[in-house]
């Protein structure tokens, strides 16, 4: 395939990053990463990149003059800029709203004036959440019933997509991935918090009793996956992506306690997130089958490992953001 030229909107974030690293190392193609950086962009994660083929805008996606300059052109647009945070958006939900729908709207109508491909990264949360028990995953099919501000703004920016694509012919597909972990995630989610909590020598934190399952991949097989669906996948369908991984977080904390040499019980119980999801779990089968994907991370804990060491060897990418981050959760007593 020759080289092409693509937008990474959300690319100094976490899985925004890993996706450019990815193209840059898998492909011969250009990328202008689009990142208003808010607390959740960080230049340092875009450091060790070849700046021939790398360029950064530090732009807001709900700039409509902004968004025609830069997409025009280009061959695609990989769409990962999002408010992503569920606690932060039961803190303030108008960010979310602002930049999930109002952005989304403004790409989309830029990639309609410019006839430019889409691809919008989404969340398994869009489909609410299961009960442990049930043997059913998520599938493509899955009816839309989304839990918290944040999952029903990226909701909203699902259905905008698809309306888009059926309306105004717009040339998009969509992906609907499961919980991320890797290097260059915020401190503010599950896993880098208790990682960098037990660097501090603080316990890690369980919200209410522990048992909500999340389906963990890594960041790098979301990225390969993403690529796949570039290459290869039909306009106006939807993908879940994920890699089988389901855990629950008492079960993620004793792990990551094991690997860092700590007592599995030395964990404390804090306040629950408010409406909190139960179980998410993704069945992948149409990637698989239809696209070929396979993910690389098959083993979780050797990719929990691999992240530790990255958290301790990168403290500086990190340490800036951590008491910020831990005083905004003290207020919430979490
Ligand atoms: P993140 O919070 O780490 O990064 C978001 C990036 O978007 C940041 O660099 C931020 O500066 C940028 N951004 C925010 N608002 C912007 C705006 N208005 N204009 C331009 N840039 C803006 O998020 P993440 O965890 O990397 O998630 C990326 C995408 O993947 C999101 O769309 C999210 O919904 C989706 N997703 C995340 C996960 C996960 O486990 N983290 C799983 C499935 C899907
Ligand atoms: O499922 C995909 C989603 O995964 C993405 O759409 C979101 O952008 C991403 O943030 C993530 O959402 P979660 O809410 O599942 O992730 P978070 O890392 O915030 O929390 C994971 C689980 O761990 C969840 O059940 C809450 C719990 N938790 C979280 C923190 C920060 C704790 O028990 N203790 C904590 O300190």
């Amino acid at each position: 395939m020759s080289a092409r030229h693509l937008v990474v909107t959300g690319g100094a974030g976490f899985i925004g990053s890993a996706f450019v690293h990815h193209v840059i190392e898998h492909t011969d193609d250009t990328v202008t990463v689009v990142d208003s950086l808010t607390y959740a962009g960080n230049l340092a994660s875009l450091e060790d990149l070849p700046s021939n083929r790398v360029r950064l805008e530090v732009e807001d996606i709900a700039d409509a003059a902004a968004m025609d300059r830069i997409i025009r052109g280009a061959d695609a647009v990989v769409h990962f800029a999002a408010e992503s945070h569920n606690d932060n958006s039961l803190d303030d939900p108008s960010p979310f709203v602002q930049t999930n729908l109002i952005g989304t709207f403004t790409l989309l109508e830029s990639v309609r004036r410019h006839g430019v491909r889409l691809h919008h990264i989404s969340t398994d949360e869009v489909y609410g959440d299961l009960a442990l028990d049930d043997p059913q995953r998520f599938t493509e099919t899955t009816p839309y019933n989304p839990s918290s501000p944040y999952s029903a703004t990226k909701a909203g920016s699902d259905l905008l997509v698809r309306a888009w694509v059926r309306s105004f012919g717009v040339q998009a597909t969509l992906s609907n991935c499961s919980n991320n972990y890797g290097p260059r995630q915020h401190v503010e989610k599950f896993i880098p918090r208790q990682i960098t909590n037990l660097i501090d020598g603080i316990r890690p934190k369980l919200y209410g009793a522990g048992l909500n399952v999340r389906d963990w991949i890594h960041a790098e097989d979301h990225s390969s996956a993403v690529l796949r669906i570039l290459e290869a996948g039909e306009i106006g369908q939807t993908y879940l992506i994920g890699a089988d991984g389901e855990k629950n977080n008492r079960q993620v904390v004793e792990l990551i306690l094991q690997l860092m040499g700590h007592d599995v019980h030395d964990y404390e119980h804090v306040a629950d997130r408010a409406g909190h999801d139960l179980r998410y779990a993704i069945d992948a089968t149409r990637l698989r089958n239809e696209l070929g994907w396979e993910p690389a991370f098959a083993d979780f804990e050797t990719g929990l490992a691999a992240t530790i060491d990255w958290y301790r060897d990168n403290e500086q990418w990190w340490r800036p953001q951590k008491a910020a981050t831990e005083a905004k959760y003290q207020k919430v007593g979490q």
